[in-house]
Parts: C-alpha cells; structure tokens; sequence
C-alpha cells in the first residue's frame, strides 16, 4: 500500500542530534512559538518547509497564501529577533538556536527582513485588532525575521503523554501497518464532545481510520490545558471508539487563531501526517467573532484538490436535538433552537470550573468528570 505524498512531494527530515555545531558561533534565542515551529519544520510536519521563510517566500504567502514556487502555504512560519540579536548576526553563516538555556539546533542564515506586521495581521488574520490572540501575539514578539534552513538537534520534553508525540513518518508508517488507504484527520484544541464525536464518526463512516490530532503547544490561556484534554481524549477513546479505528496523536503546535488561514495550514500538515481526509466543522480555528460560521469551509474554495492533496470534508453546526432524539446538524435537523442542546466554550469552561456538570446530551458523563477535576486543579494551582 502507498501512502499519500507528503506536501510538496518529499517529506522533509531536519532533525540530527550529532550535527556538529562547533561553527555556530552565534546565538539565537527562540520563543516557545518557535520552538514547537522549529521541532514540526525538522520533523517534516511542515514539509515542504526546510527552514523558516526568506522574504520573498513570506512576502509571497502573506499575500497570495503560496510559496514562491507556487506550492499553497497560508501560513507565515517566521523566526521573530530583536534588532539588538539581529545586528548580531552574519548571512552566511550558522547560529544556535537556544530555549531556556540549552541548545535545540542550528540555523544557516540566508538573510533577515523587518515584516509589516500590520500588513501581515489584516492578511493572515483578517484583522489587526490586538485584542485578538492571534494578532497579539505576532505583534508582541520581536521584530526582525531571521531566515534559512535549520537542524534540530535536541527533541523537546515531551512529558506525560511521551507515548502520543508521533512523528509524521511514524503516523505514517503506523496506517501502513494497520492497513489504512484513507485516514481522515481532525484537529481540536478542545475536550471532544458530542459535537466533536458525531463530525468525527460521520467522517468515519467513509474512510478507514480517524487521526485524533489535538493541538497541545501553546495556547491562550483560557484554553482548556493540554494535559487535562489528553486525559478526557483517553477516556472517551476507551469507551466509545473502535480501537481498531482510531489513532491518538499529538499536534506539537502553536495555535494561531487564524480561522479560515489556520484551517488550509490545518489540512496541509494532517496531510504530512498521512491523512487524506481533513475534517473542517464550525468557526475552524477561530476565535470570538472574527471570522464567519463558514469562513474556514469557503477557503477551500479558492485551491484546486491538486493544489491541497487533501480532500476537506465539511460540517455543519452539529448538536444533540431532543426533538430528533439525536445528534444532528443544521443541515439534517428541522427544529428549533429550543430543542437543540447548544452551549458556548465559554459556558462549558464555567461550568467546569465550578465543578457543574453539563448536560449529558452535550458531553459524555466519563469526559466531564476528568474535566471537572483537572479544572479544579487548575484553577487552585
Ligand atoms: S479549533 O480551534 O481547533 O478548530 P475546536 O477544537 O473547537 O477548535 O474544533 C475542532 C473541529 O471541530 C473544528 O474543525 C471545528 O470546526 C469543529 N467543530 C467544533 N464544534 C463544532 C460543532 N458544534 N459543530 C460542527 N463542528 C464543530
């Protein structure tokens, strides 16, 4: 059996930790954005990337979401400095990449810009509003660009769920051995709920495997925490899904909050990932009411299926109906909002916290408990 072409034809493989680092003299220190960037650059998550963006490219996927060769990239993976770094530095040669004091790789720098952030917030992120996490976070990291290849040469921690930090190549390998031809993959930074289970396993119908892949790198920081989702994933995987069915596997990445941007960057990595399928639901990646209902769903209509190599597959606002009795959507249910069990992120986290249990209809009974108790702990720690 063959599997699907990573993006841009080769999966890319930058990792190396015998690299010889003795001629990187100089010092670059990353934040933790770019550090999960450079972990998913090296370990080909963001094939075709070998490195982070030279201007041209960044000018280029900033405004038409392509690389310079043509190949769709929507998002920006850029290596943000300060000037005083910056002046540090000679094109040409390699400079350490270092987090919290210890070395992560090199990077052989071609050149560094200074972006128009602003120009890349309304582009990326159809907005230049601060208030949006997205947006804030870009404009609070430092603003000088440093580009050209890297090599990882130090894996980050990967703490207490070790065993679901899966290398593209070995998701990969692993559908191979399972005998998967079509993988459908689906991104959450979120407990699954019954919403989530219901867009999940309607997809499952049709394809042979689902990929769990939740988000766990950085967040904002009244996101759910990743080691509470991992727990509430495990226990939902245990009692309602075919394990013969199902892979869980962690995303190591940064949440940008780029809805319909994030949604295309989405499906590109799944597909380096191995998945041939990408589930994009409600609001994909968005945040408040920056981006329409839909918004994240209409992109696509911009590539071509050559252009991606992944096929979408689209949801509608999904919800359990009691007139239905149901899960449903608002493509298959005729009734009311009255009859359609419906509550706001915001609400569930609330709930949560104050130790109150949402209805059944909305998550399962064995989720809500391990949520219940990881957002206490959370919240006295
Ligand atoms: S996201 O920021 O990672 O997209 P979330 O974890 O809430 O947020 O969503 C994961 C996926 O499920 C996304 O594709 C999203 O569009 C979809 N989704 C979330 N809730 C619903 C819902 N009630 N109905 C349909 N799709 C949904």
């Amino acid at each position: 059996m063959t599997s699907i072409s990573a993006h841009g034809g080769e999966l890319v493989n930058r990792y190396q930790a015998d690299y010889d680092l003795s001629k990187a003299k100089k010092e670059i220190e990353l934040d933790s954005f770019a550090l999960s960037d450079l972990e998913l650059i090296a370990i080909g998550g963001f094939s075709p990337l070998t490195g982070f963006l030279n201007e041209a490219d960044y000018r280029s996927v900033v405004s038409s979401m392509r690389l310079r060769d043509g190949t769709v990239w929507s998002i920006p993976i850029t290596l943000p400095v300060t000037e005083e770094t910056a002046a540090t530095l000679t094109a040409g040669e390699e400079a350490k990449l270092i987090f919290n004091g210890e070395v992560y790789g090199a990077i052989t720098i071609s050149e560094w810009y200074t972006p128009d952030k602003e120009f890349e917030a309304e582009q990326v992120y159809r907005t230049s509003d601060p208030a949006h996490p997205g947006v804030k976070k870009l404009y609070e990291r430092p603003p000088v660009y440093v580009a050209g290849s890297i090599i990882l040469t130090k894996r980050l921690d990967k703490g207490r769920f070790e065993s679901y930090h899966v290398d593209p190549a070995d998701t990969r390998a692993s559908f191979r051995e399972k005998g998967w031809s079509t993988i459908v993959g689906f991104q959450t930074r979120n407990p699954v709920h019954r919403a989530h289970e219901y867009i999940q396993k309607s997809a499952l119908e049709i394809v042979d495997g689902l990929l769990l892949n939740p988000l766990v790198g950085e967040t904002k920081s009244d996101d759910i925490p990743a080691d509470v989702r991992m727990e509430s994933y495990e226990v939902l995987l245990d009692h309602y899904y075919p394990k013969d069915r199902v892979s869980l596997a962690v995303f190591p990445a940064a949440m940008r909050y780029a809805g319909p941007r994030e949604a295309i960057f989405h499906a590109l990595v799944r597909k380096n990932y191995g998945c041939t399928h990408f589930i994009v639901g409600r609001d994909h990646a968005g945040v408040g009411d920056y981006y329409g209902t839909y918004d994240a769903q209409r992109i696509f209509d911009q590539f071509t299926e050559e252009d991606l190599g992944i096929r979408p597959l689209f949801f509608e606002h999904s919800f359990y109906c009691k007139a239905c009795g149901n899960m449903a959507s608002t493509k298959t249910c005729p009734h009311d909002a009255d009859d359609r069990v419906i509550l706001s992120g915001t609400k569930v986290r609330e709930m949560l916290t104050n130790g109150e249990v949402p209805p059944v209809e909305f998550s399962r009974k064995e989720v809500v408990e391990v949520l219940i108790r990881g957002m206490q702990k959370v919240s006295v720690s």
